[in-house]
């Protein structure tokens, strides 16, 4: 049977199984999708291990996704552009790279959430990996601005001039951001996965069209309260997780699962 696994530190909550499993279930599949919980110097061995074992292909999570694109022996332009791969796939003998991310949370928007980003005005919080893995791909559904802000001022401005020539995308630190209106605010800083308060003005979330938060779960709950708090429509990460699990599975199989009934059967568990 075709051995799949997710690779990660921690790597026991992932849902990434229960998800594949489902699809392969929907499609008719047989193939086998566990976790591997990596040392976290040891990224490299546990890739070559699962690979030279058989493994036809795996996904990769924090805290390893920039390894996993220097693991591979080619990469995507997407995975280029995002100087990290979550995905892995073993092909004619070499293992390719490639990123999922920023097409999950793309189609998440457009499909699952009914968010038009062509012509929006969208806020991304945030400059490191996250921030960087979604920008590429956002800029190519061509938003009228996409303003980068983060704490460290520099670091977004950094990031937004190296994707100038694929769009609107400017840069600002957390504080400068403007108050009006964002069709959408998407967190994409750790300040979820740690439980950090996130320093944004509350007029900036009071006046979005969405406040989306990357993070999934708990993690996400505190910037999701507090965007509902301020009377915004608020969502987590959880679609962008799903969809981008969906775009794996096409990458791997050679077909694109339905994501609505998996989407609405994770909803439904108990957090
Ligand atoms: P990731 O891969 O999860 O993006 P990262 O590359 O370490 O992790 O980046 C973390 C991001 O969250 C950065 O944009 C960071 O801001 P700085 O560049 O100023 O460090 C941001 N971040 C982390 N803690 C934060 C906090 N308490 N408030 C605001 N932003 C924070």
């Amino acid at each position: 049977m075709d051995r799949y696994a997710v690779i990660g530190h921690p790597v026991s909550h992932s849902l990434s199984p229960r998800i594949h499993a489902l699809f392969a279930i929907q499609e008719r599949q047989q193939l086998e999708y566990g976790t591997i919980e990596a040392p976290l110097a040891g990224f490299a061995a546990a890739a070559r291990a699962f690979f030279e074992g058989g493994g036809r292909g795996a996904n990769v999570t924090l805290p390893f996704k920039v390894d996993a694109l220097e693991f591979a022996a080619r990469a995507s332009e997407r995975a280029t552009l995002a100087g990290a791969a979550n995905f892995l796939a073993m092909r004619e003998g070499r293992v390719e790279a490639d990123n999922t991310d920023g097409a999950g949370l793309v189609t998440d928007l457009a499909r699952n959430l009914g968010v038009e980003i062509a012509g929006a005005r969208i806020l991304l919080l945030g400059a490191g990996g996250a921030a960087r893995g979604v920008i590429a791909p956002l800029l190519a559904a061509r938003p009228r601005l996409l303003l980068v802000a983060n704490r460290t001022a520099g670091r977004a401005r950094e990031l937004a001039s190296r994707f100038t020539p694929l769009g609107a995308i400017e840069a600002a630190g957390l504080e400068a951001v403007p108050r009006d209106r964002f069709d959408l605010v998407l967190n994409a800083t750790s300040t979820s996965v740690h439980g950090e308060e996130l320093a944004i003005a509350d007029e900036v979330l009071a006046h979005a069209g969405l406040a989306y938060d990357m993070a999934y779960g708990p993690a996400a709950a505190r910037f999701v309260s507090r965007a509902q708090a301020a009377g915004t429509r608020a969502c987590d990460g959880l679609g962008m997780l799903v969809e981008q699990a969906a775009e794996s599975f096409l990458l791997w199989r050679g077909v694109r699962p339905d994501t609505k009934a998996v989407l609405a059967g994770l909803r439904s568990l108990p957090r």
